[in-house]
């Protein structure tokens, strides 16, 4: 039988490295981008490891915001049909005051990293799905929908209106897009970095079930919706969030 592959951008770290460990427990051969090699690397050898499936998860260096290095993802399937995407790369780029060149720059890196990454890798991944059954997830934020992270909810909040068009365009060839939305999930590269003790703190008052969220949470939400669980499942955003945020 054909083993299944999934594409997981960033998933080299945080929630990405759990998303791509679900899904090598769930069967499929994985591809992780990112853009530091030896990270990659690492994350892969891991996975391999704990699932008893060495050479399941390989590494693909790739900065996602520049089409030509996308074009190395194409590369690296060697002609295998992609079962599921998963665009997670991303995070939170500062800035936005000073000049306008700095607003502009602020802006810029915050949609590169959000949407364009998503963008290009979904366009460059559209005539490699398989059609039917396959399946798009992007990884969004909360903060796409209680705003809060200035160009970031903005550049998230684009991921949700993208989807839609996208999940019209794909239903016809049984292929569902949908949007995993986290709240905060403590002890990423992204959160770690921005995170103080009250901040915690904070987030975790503003859930309903008193904890972080954790990259294994989001995971799972992405393994369900990977599923043929969730083969009518398309055109939706999953919220992830302990309750912080009600469904919208
Ligand atoms: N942690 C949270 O609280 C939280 C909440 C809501 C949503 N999210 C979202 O969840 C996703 C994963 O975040 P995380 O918390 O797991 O943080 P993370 O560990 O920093 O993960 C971000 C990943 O994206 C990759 N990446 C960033 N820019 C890229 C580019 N241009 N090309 C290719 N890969 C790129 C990074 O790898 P390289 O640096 O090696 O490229 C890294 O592996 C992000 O989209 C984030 O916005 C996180």
């Amino acid at each position: 039988m054909r083993r299944r592959v999934a594409v997981v951008s960033g998933g080299g770290t945080g929630i990405g490295a759990a998303i791509a460990g679900a899904l090598v427990g769930d069967g499929y051969d994985v591809l992780i981008v990112g853009r530091r090699s030896e990270v990659l690397e690492a994350t892969a050898q891991r996975s391999g490891v704990e699932w008893g499936r060495s050479g399941a998860v390989r590494p693909v260096t790739a900065d996602l915001t520049d089409p030509e290095q996308v074009g190395r993802v194409v590369d690296a399937l060697a002609g295998r049909k992609v079962d599921v995407l998963v665009n997670n790369a991303g995070g939170r780029r500062g800035g936005g005051t000073g000049t306008l060149a700095d607003v502009a720059a602020y802006w810029r890196a915050n949609l590169d990293a959000n949407l364009l990454t998503a963008v290009l890798l979904t366009e460059a991944l559209l005539p490699h799905l398989c059609r039917p059954g396959g399946r798009v997830i992007l990884v969004s934020s909360v903060a796409a929908q209680r705003g809060g992270g200035g160009a970031y909810s903005a550049a998230k909040a684009a991921l949700h209106g993208w989807a839609y068009d996208l999940a019209v365009e794909l239903g016809p060839d049984e292929v569902t897009v949908n949007v995993v939305s986290p709240g905060y999930v403590a002890d990423t590269e992204f959160s770690g970095e921005r995170t103080t003790p009250e901040e915690r703190a904070r987030q975790v008052a503003g859930t309903l079930l008193g904890r972080v969220g954790t990259p294994e949470d989001v995971a799972a939400a992405v393994r369900y919706l990977a599923s043929p669980a969730a083969a009518y499942v398309t055109g939706q955003v999953l919220g992830v969030n302990g309750g912080s945020v009600f469904g919208r």
